[in-house]
């Protein structure tokens, strides 16, 4: 049986109309970076709750969930409405395995986010670890528009910390902006570009990939990947694809 954290409301930051954080304040919760918990509030005398990535890392003392307000969702709505000090139940365990210790020792690492499944590599990437392990980390973040790469200065902030070992490289689909790669991430993969943005080749011997997000994006860039002889990883059978998949 689930049990609950109360937790309460510390800020809820808006980054565009449909794309917020929420940092809550619970008793502690013992978790690995990239793993999800659930978030729900009392409606109508009943829990509604559904599972939200952790953006914060372990050491933090706030948690923090990034999410889109889906407007004909059940949820989303209501925590996009929440204020500084209102209520909210937090699961008291943290579960997935879209996390490092299931990663194998290899030389890169790549992450690919779309929309708020950027939140899970947030919490990766703020930690040591992955900067002592790899020694290339490459993050690929798709958008729609510009404005919903939400989290841009910790980004610029990993880049000046760590240089040479990441790259940064940003997609917006429904615009064309100076900074960002005008197509979709998996396009990008099949024609190669996205290697020669990262100058880096993706292999079964030298690369391990995460990817989070949209199913369709998640599964078309497995199945690209696996055209090219990457594996889909398992305890039982190591490979180099692990995923999650939010909708
Ligand atoms: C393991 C896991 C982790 C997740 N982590 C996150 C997270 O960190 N951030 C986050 O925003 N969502 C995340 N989700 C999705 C989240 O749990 C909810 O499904 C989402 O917030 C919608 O809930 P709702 O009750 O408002 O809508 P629902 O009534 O449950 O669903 C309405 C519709 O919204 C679509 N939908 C679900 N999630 C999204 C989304 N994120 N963006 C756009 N459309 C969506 C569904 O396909 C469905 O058709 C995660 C899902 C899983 C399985
Ligand atoms: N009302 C509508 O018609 C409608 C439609 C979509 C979303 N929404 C709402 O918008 C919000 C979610 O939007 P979002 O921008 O966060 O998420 P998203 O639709 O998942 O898009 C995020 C990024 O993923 C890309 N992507 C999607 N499918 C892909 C695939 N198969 N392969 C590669 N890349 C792929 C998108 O590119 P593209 O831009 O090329 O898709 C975009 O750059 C939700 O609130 C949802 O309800 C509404």
């Amino acid at each position: 049986m689930a049990t609950w954290l109360q937790g309460e409301v510390v800020e809820n930051k808006r980054w565009c109309s449909d794309l917020y954080s929420l940092k809550i304040k619970t008793d502690p919760l013992e978790f690995t970076s990239g793993q999800f918990v659930r978030v729900g509030l009392e409606i109508d005398d009943k829990l509604l709750a559904r599972p939200y990535s952790l953006v914060n890392t372990p050491q933090d003392s706030l948690l923090e969930i990034h999410f889109n307000h889906v407007v004909e969702g059940e949820l989303s709505p209501h925590l996009a409405g929440l204020v500084k000090g209102d209520a909210l139940q937090v699961s008291d365990r943290a579960s997935g395995m879209l996390t490092l210790n299931e990663v194998p020792d290899v030389p890169h690492l790549w992450l690919f986010a779309t929309g708020t499944g950027i939140g899970p590599f947030l919490s990766i990437l703020n930690n040591p670890e992955p900067w002592q392990r790899f020694k290339k980390i490459i993050l690929v973040y798709s958008a729609k528009t510009r404005e919903k790469l939400a989290y841009r200065n910790d980004f610029d902030t990993l880049k000046a910390r760590y240089d040479e070992q990441f790259s940064f490289i940003p997609f917006v689909t429904q615009q064309q902006t100076p900074d960002t790669i005008h197509s979709r991430i998996t396009t990008s993969l099949q024609s190669g570009e996205l290697e020669k943005h990262a100058n880096l080749a993706i292999s079964a011997d030298s690369s391990h990939i995460m990817l989070c997000g949209n199913a369709t994006m998640v599964s078309d860039a497995t199945a690209l990947l696996e055209e090219r002889g990457l594996r889909r990883h398992k305890h039982s059978e190591p490979g180099q694809i692990a995923i999650e998949k939010y909708y």
